[in-house]
């Protein structure tokens, strides 16, 4: 309930601008987001390298409704990887990208030929792109594109959500050679007829993908704070014999950071999502919704004021 009343905010315009027209302390904001440029985004990139984490940069902006805030959005993207390209950030950082900020609601082929510039100037670079995945309506879409890419830029991996209830089908799909597959959860308010409802269902998803991706052939990137499911994915690891090379851990910025690094000092590869840049509601919203305790963090932060 809590959950789907936040959701429901998230997609509304009109509270969008109320919860903007505040002036939020830059604590809240910045516990999420690691600033409003790209050179904040690789300061904050740089600190946690330097602490043995790996990083995926996203640059915050989703739901793009004209070519000229795609055009913006790729723009942004290929002067990030600019200054990744000869840096020693590069492999360590890589970017993430939702293709509804490229275009994909309405000019797919548009959104596809940006991806695809961003791809090659991120293999340029010597680094990847990982595309988020957003609500149920674009799943078909984003992994027909990510199909074509693929075909010239293998390393392009892509988001997968336990949630919905063809993502085993897809894992077994995408488990191949070479493919490079984050498991999460899932974000967004789903119907029941194409997503699991409850916290156990979800979690045996989780757990059902993650045996598949961890017994398949790609690279499994496993997205999630959830104690169970790391312990079980570290369990994994040794049932299926991978190296901590075979596979990788990934959280938010801003969510759980000392369990970052004691997965880092224990050998393994964590890759922290660092999203930047002015447009956070939507991703703010999210990360509120996932956890109540984040919501009283949000209230004290207002009240403050
Ligand atoms: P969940 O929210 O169920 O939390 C389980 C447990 O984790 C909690 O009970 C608590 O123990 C612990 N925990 C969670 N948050 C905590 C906190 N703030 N502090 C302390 N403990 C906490 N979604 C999507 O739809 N499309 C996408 O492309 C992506 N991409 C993505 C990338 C990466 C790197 C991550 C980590 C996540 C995403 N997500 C996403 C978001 C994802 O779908 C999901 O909403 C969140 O990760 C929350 O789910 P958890 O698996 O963490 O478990």
């Amino acid at each position: 309930m809590f959950r789907s009343v936040i959701l429901a905010a998230a997609g509304s315009s009109q509270v969008e601008r109320l919860v903007q027209s505040v002036p939020l302390s830059r604590n809240l904001v910045s516990r999420f987001v690691a600033g409003t440029s790209g050179d904040d985004a690789l300061r904050v990139a740089r600190e946690l390298v330097g602490d043995g984490l790996a990083v995926t940069l996203d640059y915050l902006g989703e739901d793009t409704t004209t070519a000229a805030d795609a055009e913006a959005t790729r723009d942004e993207y290929l002067s990030l990887l600019d200054g990744l390209a000869g840096d020693e950030l590069t492999p360590a950082a890589e970017v993430s990208v939702k293709l509804s900020a490229l275009g994909q609601a309405f000019d797919e082929k548009l959104a596809e030929e940006h991806a695809r510039a961003i791809c090659a100037k991120a293999s340029e670079s010597g680094t990847t792109v990982t595309f988020d995945m957003e609500d149920h309506s674009t799943t078909d879409s984003t992994l027909e594109i990510l199909g074509r890419l693929r075909a010239d830029f293998p390393t392009a991996g892509v988001a997968l959500q336990a949630y919905l209830r063809r993502t085993e089908a897809d894992c077994r799909e995408l488990a191949t050679h070479g493919s490079r597959i984050r498991l999460c959860k899932g974000a967004y308010s789903e119907p029941e007829s194409v997503a699991y409802q409850t916290r156990l269902d979800v979690d045996k998803s989780y757990v059902r993908c993650m045996n598949i991706l961890m017994s398949g052939d790609g690279y499994p990137m496993i997205a999630t704070h959830d104690p169970r499911m790391i312990a079980i994915a570290e369990d994994r690891a040794k049932w299926f014999d991978h190296g901590c090379d075979d596979f990788e851990f990934q959280m938010l910025y801003g969510v759980r950071p000392e369990e970052q690094l004691r997965l880092a000092e224990d050998g393994y590869t964590v890759r922290v999502y660092v999203p930047y840049g002015t447009q956070w509601y939507g991703y703010l919203m999210r990360r509120l919704a996932e956890r109540p305790a984040n919501l009283a963090f949000f209230a004290r932060a207002l009240a403050s004021r």
